[in-house]
């Protein structure tokens, strides 16, 4: 059903960030379904999403009911419904046709929409949309919004106002952000209101903090009392009380003035720095606005007239085949240079394999290319009829293109649907692969070093220079290779000098750094500074992850540790079932997931689906529970797979890694060239200081963030599980196998107010 349809793709957009079909298409079907429905009203189900706003909440931030309900707009496509809209409001206030009509016109900024609660004028809470009546609490990371002021300037202001704007990634952040991410061997972001969305919707407010998300107010909720006249004015206002608000917006009148301002914004768009998908059409007049009031979920004084997907054809000259740092192997489409929305493309991604063979795209063929979300263009289909006979089916290599010629391996990745991946093995054998690694060592958040950009890694390893990242300091002081780079074209006295003072200034690196610029798969930016943090200094963590390496889980143990659903506890839970064995009294015939629900109480739902979509059956789950618990990981792997943002997967990438001769033999060669600085030095004279603590439970008077980050303010470790190491336990109502653990083993426990009382 259409209506089951758009539910789909509405979970996938709103709550996971990850979208399946352009905004273009949700918006045909959308239509579709409005049309069935105002034809055969009957038809109209539950579930229609023409009764709801946005989606469901998602479950991790705290609910937060709107002052004021937060509507949708709805959307038009054509001069004609931009009229239509213009005589509809004309209608409902008897207006005669001579009557002008002011309206401002605002750029519809494609973003996440926010509501910011001022108080007295102090910022006291922050939501996203949610459903529209109830949000989720984001405000420690609203908090972090430099467009954002945590006071209001100026006066005037209601003593109550929800602020409403839009949160939103400009495009160079945007292309900062992906690049950082598949650098670490992260997922990347189709789009930069999924990366907005995404950045805003993190646990973690540090997180958002290195997201440089920025802020648009063009609306208000509850409001304690009126503040201004016409919507034109309170732009105004929302401007002079710290707001950013967009520029490019006008005032205009009558429906001709809409028609203009769509005209003059769309050429303006690709001019701008962030994406924006339509135009906002609203009556100016507040009292009027009043008077229209509302129709289900949208106001009547106000559309949205969206710009048309920006799509081109062009030819598909080439496939190319792109090895990245891990092995991944991404093919690019080569273009014929077009133009899509104001921005010549040359290249495409076409992602991988099974999308060249479902689209079916060979080379030769004509293509329509798409910019989706206006940044990275993307094939959205082949133009058959102008298929040359000679043009055949792509032959996905089954070699890596480096001289090794290294056979392919296929990995499946379940990341919602599944993809394979396909990866060459040749780690630092394979060329590319170095390479990659190299750029990634020298890149802005690793190493950092100026003057060692693409084009030199590549001419200084086409030399013979440079094959791991020891050779680089190894080479700032090669005096004959430093003069022979002098006599060379394109590197006078000062770029060579410059180059060797690039890199003798990392010489002295941050732990953090150093960590991440060993570009282990899974340790990213978050990872390398929490490793960074618990070991402290490189020698501990060299020397914890080597230990490690020797004592990694089984392949049993591993699999239901990183299954998605499975957290510490649950894992602790199953683990403990398989060692007792018990058999419980439960009918042989009952459905997996009833079998788990009735001999492991402990598990959630979420749990036991994961479980059940897993093993199937009762007893393939309970032979791989066996073989789990007697392939449990040793200490060493444990303190790191512990480490609070490191995890069981970054654990057994770091262990791998560790695990490899050549990958210890290059680190070897590498720390012989470097000083790495200790993580800074925790405070020393505090009760807490150098202990690790575990927080479980529920807290009544802080945040888990709050009192995260207070405690290691105060020079504590904060870890995520319970071990040997662990010092203290702070336990709050509802705390289960981690407060037993650490009483099993002695561990001191606290209450939330004994914590608070040591902590002062
Ligand atoms: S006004 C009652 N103005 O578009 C109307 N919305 O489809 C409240 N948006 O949820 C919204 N730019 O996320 C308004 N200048 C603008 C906007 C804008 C982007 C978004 C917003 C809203 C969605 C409606």
């Amino acid at each position: 059903m259409l209506a089951d349809e758009l539910a789909a793709h509405d979970l996938r957009y709103h709550q996971q960030d990850d979208p399946t079909i352009t905004d273009a298409d949700y918006d045909v079907l959308k239509r579709r379904n409005l049309e069935i429905e105002a034809r055969f009203p009957h038809l109209t189900r539950d579930n229609s999403p023409s009764l709801k706003v946005g989606a469901a909440r998602a479950e991790a931030f705290s609910p937060v009911e709107h002052g004021a309900p937060m509507l949708s707009l709805d959307n038009a496509f054509a001069d004609s419904e931009a009229e239509e809209f213009d005589a509809r409001i004309r209608r409902f206030l008897r207006l005669s046709p001579s009557e002008t009509v002011g309206y401002t016109a605002e750029p519809k900024i494609d973003g996440l929409s926010c509501s910011i609660r001022y108080e007295k004028g102090v910022l006291v809470q922050a939501a996203t949309r949610g459903d529209g009546r109830v949000g989720e609490d984001v405000t420690a990371n609203v908090r972090t919004v430099g467009d954002i002021p945590p006071r209001l300037l100026g006066e005037g202001w209601p003593d109550v106002i929800e602020v409403r704007g839009e949160v939103y990634l400009g495009h160079e952040a945007f292309i900062a952000l992906n690049a950082a991410a598949e650098e670490a061997g992260q997922k990347t972001y189709a789009n930069p209101r999924n990366a907005a969305a995404g950045s805003l919707r993190q646990i973690d407010s540090t997180v958002t903090a290195r997201r440089p998300l920025s802020f648009f107010a063009y609306a208000w909720g509850e409001i304690s009392a009126p503040f201004a006249q016409t919507q034109w004015q309170a732009l105004g206002l929302l401007k002079a009380w710290g707001f950013q608000t967009t520029p490019q917006s006008e005032r205009v009148e009558n429906a001709a003035g809409l028609l203009a301002a769509y005209a003059r914004m769309e050429t303006e768009r690709p001019k701008l720095a962030y994406d924006i998908d339509g135009v906002v059409y609203k009556v100016d007049r507040l009292d009027w606005q009043q008077r229209l009031g509302f129709v289900t979920r949208t106001p009547r004084w106000a559309i949205a007239r969206k710009f048309p997907a920006q799509q081109a054809r062009t030819v598909l000259e080439a496939i190319d085949i792109q090895v990245g740092r891990t092995g991944a192997i991404t093919p690019v489409a080569r273009l014929h240079p077009v133009t899509v929305g104001g921005v010549v493309v040359v290249n495409a991604t076409l992602h991988n394999a099974d999308e060249i063979a479902r689209k079916d795209i060979r080379v030769g063929d004509t293509v329509i290319l798409q910019r989706a979300g206006d940044v990275i263009p993307q094939i959205v289909s082949v133009v058959l009829d102008e298929r040359p006979a000679s043009a055949e089916p792509f032959a996905f290599p089954t070699h890596c293109p480096c001289n090794l010629q290294t056979p392919l391996t296929t990995e499946t990745t379940v990341s919602g649907a599944e993809t394979v991946v396909r990866r060459c093995t040749g780690e630092f054998a394979c060329p590319f692969q170095r390479l990659a690694h190299l750029r990634h060592f020298v890149s802005r958040r690793a190493f950092d070093i100026e003057g060692l950009g693409e084009k030199q890694l590549t001419a200084f390893s086409e030399r013979g220079w440079i094959t791991d990242p020891a050779d680089i300091f190894a080479l700032a002081r090669d005096v004959a290779k430093m003069d022979e780079l002098r006599q060379t074209d394109g590197y006078g006295e000062t770029s060579v000098s410059n180059l060797i003072a690039g890199i003798e200034a990392r010489r002295h690196i941050a732990l953090d750094r150093f960590i991440y610029g060993l570009g282990i798969r899974h340790v990213g930016e978050t990872t390398s500074i929490a490793l960074a943090r618990h070991f402290e200094t490189v020698e501990a963590f060299v020397g914890g992850a080597k230990a490690a390496s020797g004592q990694m889980a089984s392949a049993a143990y591993a699999e239901l540790s990183e299954l998605d659903g499975v957290g510490p506890t649950a894992r602790d839970a199953i683990l403990a079932f398989a060692r007792d064995a018990a058999d419980f009294l439960i009918p042989p015939d009952a459905a997996l997931e009833e079998r788990l629900r009735l001999s492991i109480p402990k598990l959630n739902v979420r749990t036991r689906e994961a479980l059940a979509g897993r093993y199937e059956t009762w007893d393939a789950f309970q032979s791989a529970a066996a073989e789990a618990a007697s392939g449990v990981p040793g200490e060493a792997f444990l303190e790191i797979a512990g480490v609070d943002q490191v995890g069981p997967v970054a654990a057994r990438m770091i262990a791998e890694f560790f695990g490899e001769d050549h990958n210890r033999h290059l680190l070897d060669k590498l720390l012989e060239q470097l000083t790495v600085i200790p993580a800074q030095r925790p405070k020393a004279d505090t009760a807490v200081a150098g202990k690790t603590v575990v927080f479980t439970g529920a807290l009544e008077k802080m945040t888990r963030d709050e009192a995260k980050a207070q405690a290691e303010s105060l020079g504590a470790k904060v870890a995520g599980s319970v071990s040997k190491k662990t010092d203290i336990v702070v336990a709050g109502p509802g705390a289960g196998s981690k407060l037993k653990q650490a009483t099993d083993l002695g561990i001191q426990v606290l209450t939330e107010d004994e914590w608070l009382a040591l902590v002062g």
